[in-house]
């Protein structure tokens, strides 16, 4: 691939946008000025920058974000800001989306990619990827509410009855629960279903990957490792080994 061409698909702007820069001086390549638009780049491991600032070459990019409260997951966010705004107009322009959504005022773990596959695979209706979430409940959680949510709940306007595994009581107010599908407000609608209340959600782990060392508010690019563990579990309904993150 030629160097105007990469910068293109790395979320740089239109081609003509590119071969500015590159004229300009601009880009390095291996900490080389190259002003040529059509230089040849070997792209594995390709690492660069524009206007000092590095960057790694990347075909499509995976990124975990611990979403912070007041955040909603759409680009035009009306009454709270976008979790877009946490990232820098480069990966914007690659066109990332959320792959699935939270609430404004979840927390925890969300999924960006610029992979359209990926994307679709992992939120497809009949991919039961299981989801792990933490709550913080109005009432305390009782034993009859832990056995409904085992069972099975209806939720009103969706067909079929919607179960969590692994429900466990972590405190008086405390719930985990693992979810398999993902319609709307779903854990909240559950708790309802059941006569309690959600006060404060956070998402745990998504498949095997599960929320560790990040930081609310940090996003880190997924490793190759994890990537894999995200794809694999797009044809399992059950989480393998954890992986933190
Ligand atoms: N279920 C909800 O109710 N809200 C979320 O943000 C995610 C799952």
């Amino acid at each position: 691939m030629n160097l105007e061409k990469m910068l293109q698909s790395q979320g740089f702007g239109s081609r003509k946008n590119c071969q500015q820069l590159i004229k300009n001086g601009a880009v390095q390549i291996q900490g080389e000025v190259v002003t040529e638009p059509k230089f040849k780049l070997n792209l594995n491991e390709l690492e660069y920058s524009v206007y000092g600032k590095s960057y790694q070459y990347r075909e499509k990019v995976y990124i975990a974000l611990n979403k912070p409260a007041g955040y909603e997951c759409s680009h035009q966010a009306t009454h709270h800001f976008s979790v877009f705004e946490l990232f820098d107009d480069v990966l914007l322009d690659r066109g990332l989306q959320c792959v699935g959504r939270l609430d404004q005022d979840t927390t925890g773990l969300l999924l960006l990619t610029d992979d359209g596959q990926f994307l679709q695979a992992l939120t497809h209706p009949k991919k039961h990827v299981p989801k792990v979430y933490r709550m913080h409940t109005a009432d305390p959680v009782n034993d009859e509410q832990l056995k409904q949510l085992e069972q099975g709940v209806e939720l009103h306007n969706e067909s079929g009855t919607f179960a969590a595994t692994n429900v466990e009581r972590l405190a008086e107010h405390e719930l985990q629960m693992a979810i398999h599908q993902g319609v709307y407000h779903q854990v909240k609608r559950m708790l309802a279903a059941v006569g309690n209340k959600v006060e404060s959600l956070h998402r745990q782990q998504i498949g095997q990957l599960k929320l560790q060392d990040l930081a609310e508010g940090e996003w880190m690019y997924l490793t190759e490792t994890q990537i894999c563990a995200a794809k694999n579990q797009i044809n399992s309904e059950v989480a393998g080994e954890v992986i933190a993150i």
